[in-house]
């Protein structure tokens, strides 16, 4: 900004370099589809572009000095569209992944998956072993970039009710012993706080199965910018709305 607009009174224009920024922002990255659509061209190319906006945004969140950053690939739902799209979706992960996981640790940035990874082919499940381990190298304390993928909120519950319900069966566990903490540590993001900040983009005013547990004081932001369009310029609104939120916790 230059000196005028200073003279004149103009305030800069907070970016995510200059403002406090969430620990915990998390993305349910919607609209790859209608992008392509207006442009005449097939689903799966939206996709492929919503992924190198995944590459980029998680990038600038990590250099802004965000910790976590969480982002809704592929839902339990997901399986139901056209089997070429998803199919489309699978080789996505499958060129895309570790390719992805390599530039972004080299950037200082972890890539994780989390979801239930069982039921994905056995070369892409493969692939996630290396990029964990790559991750790894990062130490404990590097930001990190969740994917989530065959990911589903009332899935992910429902294996931490067979994980509790397990321990009681073997007598490790007394149902009294049940906490919301014990619920926590046994859900993908164990290891991670709640999100502070999730973003719909795309237009779509509903969670679609997107983090159920965690997102119980998670303020919202919703855009009806689609996911390929999505920028550093979009990802800077957010997070200046959401320093003008007051949350309270339910206290006053
Ligand atoms: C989000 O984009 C990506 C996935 C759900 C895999 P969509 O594919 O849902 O795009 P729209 O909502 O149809 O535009
Ligand atoms: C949510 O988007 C899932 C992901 C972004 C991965 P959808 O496009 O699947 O959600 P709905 O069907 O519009 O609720
Ligand atoms: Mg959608």
């Amino acid at each position: 900004m230059g000196i005028f607009d200073r003279l004149k009174g103009k305030k800069p224009q907070a970016t995510g370099k200059n403002m406090p920024v969430p620990r915990h922002i998390a993305v349910i990255m919607d609209g790859n589809g209608r992008w392509a659509k207006k442009r005449g061209l097939p689903r799966k190319a939206g996709h492929k572009v919503g992924a190198e906006t995944f590459r980029t945004i998680a990038t600038y969140c990590k250099d802004i000095g965000v910790q976590y950053f969480t982002v809704y690939a592929f839902s339990t739902e997901n399986w139901k569209r056209p089997q070429d799209e998803v199919d489309a979706l699978m080789n996505l992960f499958r060129t895309y992944l570790r390719e992805a996981a390599e530039t972004m640790v080299a950037r200082g940035v972890a890539v994780r998956v989390l979801g239930d990874l069982s039921v994905l082919p056995e070369d892409i499940r493969r692939q996630i072993d290396e990029v964990h381990a790559l991750a790894d190298t990062l130490g404990e304390n590097a930001a990190t970039a969740s994917l989530c993928i065959n990911y589903g909120g009332r899935d992910e519950i429902k294996n931490a009710v067979r994980a509790l319900a397990k321990q009681v069966q073997d007598g490790t566990l007394k149902p009294e012993d049940i906490t919301e903490d014990s619920i926590s540590q046994n859900l993908y993001t164990a290891h991670m706080p709640d999100p502070d900040l999730i973003i719909r983009p795309s237009g779509e005013i509903r969670t679609s199965n997107f983090l159920l547990w965690q997102s119980a004081y998670s303020e919202y932001y919703f855009t009806d910018v689609l996911w390929p369009d999505f920028s550093t310029q979009d990802m800077d609104a957010a997070i200046a709305d959401f320093n003008r939120r007051s949350r309270r916790f339910g206290g006053v």
